[in-house]
């Protein structure tokens, strides 16, 4: 079931928090057209139910995929895997330019932007903006949650960034979970960035000599955290997404300690973890900004809508969010393990279970276009560099 929380970042969060926002307005406003509203009531429900069916549908398409397929044989080209460490250790051996990933990065956002904090803080004023939309692209209607789960995480002033232990210049890498990563042997390596970024469930274990053992940051939202965690790493922070406003409870239950109330689970569309084996002072809170300035200027999506049913195609991967977010912490910002070749279709989907490529042809509701194609032109001006090749090869063979 993992193997496909990434591909569902976008749209069931969406469903699932209309489904809990719309039937409570409805109650609210009983008057003298009630017969309608009963209909219109009866028509949600049976809607809900519909949807439901579905996502159980697609939730446990993966499972029965992965019960009958083998493992996926997959063979690395040895002159491959040796220009990929040559390239990264090039990387990581380079003069390392200040600032250089968020500068490139500004030029495509806002004046704004350059205030942009990767964190919220309870010690520091939320600006009124954070509050014009709702999750994932701001606090619309939360306000008081907001500040009741900040009150749970210490101060600013409390803690250092991550990596940051002297003015020295950082490198980030944004561990992507795609196959690509598989045989590459690449742990050590990656094991050498100041800060390393892992998303959803991605996870080490039997894999950290593709993967490595270092973790700097967990990003994810509940759906996509890992049932049982892994990261043995005294440094790791959990960074909490919102993409709906019971993910803030969740997040809350998760800091204290706490069991999720039994009502919160009917607003997950996968099982959530019940513990997240870290102390209070190691969660954090992703600005909502970091996930509007990537879909309105990045990618340049529409301003977000309120809308009622369905899925929003326009909420940005975590991928995509998490590199953002790295930009703001460090200087240089890698990626690896991003890129999806449909073309090589019996090889892995994701570094770590037994799906392949031809998987993501079945797959409706990923529609990686526009990601890729910002990921590409980022690489190719040097804002950013893919270690792994899969969204542009620097370092291959033409
Ligand atoms: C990193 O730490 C140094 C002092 O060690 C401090 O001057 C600097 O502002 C910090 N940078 C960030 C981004 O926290
Ligand atoms: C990662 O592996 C190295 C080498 O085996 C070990 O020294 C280090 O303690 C490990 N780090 C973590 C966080 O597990
Ligand atoms: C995708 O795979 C095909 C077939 O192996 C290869 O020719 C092509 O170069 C690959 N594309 C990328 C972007 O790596």
């Amino acid at each position: 079931m993992d193997g496909t929380m990434s591909l569902r970042a976008r749209g069931l969060p969406a469903s699932a928090q209309n489904g809990k926002e719309f039937p409570g307005s409805l109650l609210y406003k009983t008057n003298m057209r009630l017969p309608k509203r009963l209909v219109a009531h009866r028509c949600v429900l049976v809607l809900c139910i519909v949807l439901g069916l579905l996502g159980l549908v697609m939730v446990s398409f993966p499972l029965m995929e992965r019960g009958t397929s083998k493992p996926v044989e997959w063979h690395i080209n040895p002159a491959h895997k040796q220009r990929v460490h040559k390239y990264v250790q090039g990387v990581l051996e380079g003069q390392c330019r200040p600032s250089s990933t968020r500068h490139s990065l500004l030029a495509r956002l806002p004046a704004s932007s350059l205030e942009t904090q990767p964190f919220l803080w309870k010690d520091v004023p939320l600006s009124d903006d954070l509050f014009l939309y709702p999750p994932p692209f701001g606090f619309k209607g939360i306000r008081g949650r907001v500040e009741e789960l900040l009150k749970l995480l210490p101060d600013s002033a409390s803690v250092v960034q991550p990596g940051n232990t002297s003015n020295k210049c950082r490198r980030c890498v944004v561990l992507g979970n795609g196959g690509i990563l598989r045989g590459l042997g690449l742990g050590t390596l990656i094991n050498k960035f100041d800060v390393i970024i892992r998303l959803n469930s991605g996870p080490l274990g039997e894999f950290i000599d593709d993967v490595g053992n270092r973790t700097s940051i967990r990003m994810s939202y509940p759906e996509g955290t890992p049932l049982h965690w892994m990261d043995t790493d005294p440094q790791t922070l959990f960074v909490a997404v919102v993409h709906k406003s019971v993910d803030i409870s969740w997040t809350s239950a998760m800091i204290n300690k706490l069991s999720v109330p039994l009502w919160d689970w009917l607003f997950f569309w996968q099982k959530v973890p019940s513990e997240i084996p870290l102390k209070p002072d190691k969660f954090r809170l992703l600005n909502p900004q970091v996930i509007r300035e990537t879909a309105l200027y990045l990618l340049k999506y529409p301003a977000p809508k309120p809308r009622l049913w369905g899925s929003d195609q326009n909420v940005p991967t975590i991928g995509v969010s998490a590199l953002s977010l790295a930009s703001l912490l460090c200087d240089e910002v890698s990626l690896a393990g991003f890129g999806y070749n449909l073309s090589q279709q019996g090889a892995p989907l994701h570094y770590y279970d037994h799906l392949s490529m031809s998987f993501m042809l079945q797959q409706t509701m990923h529609n990686v276009g526009k990601e890729t194609e910002l990921l590409q032109s980022l690489v190719k001006e040097g804002t950013i560099t893919d270690l792994t090749g899969g969204i542009h090869c620097s370092f291959c063979p033409s």
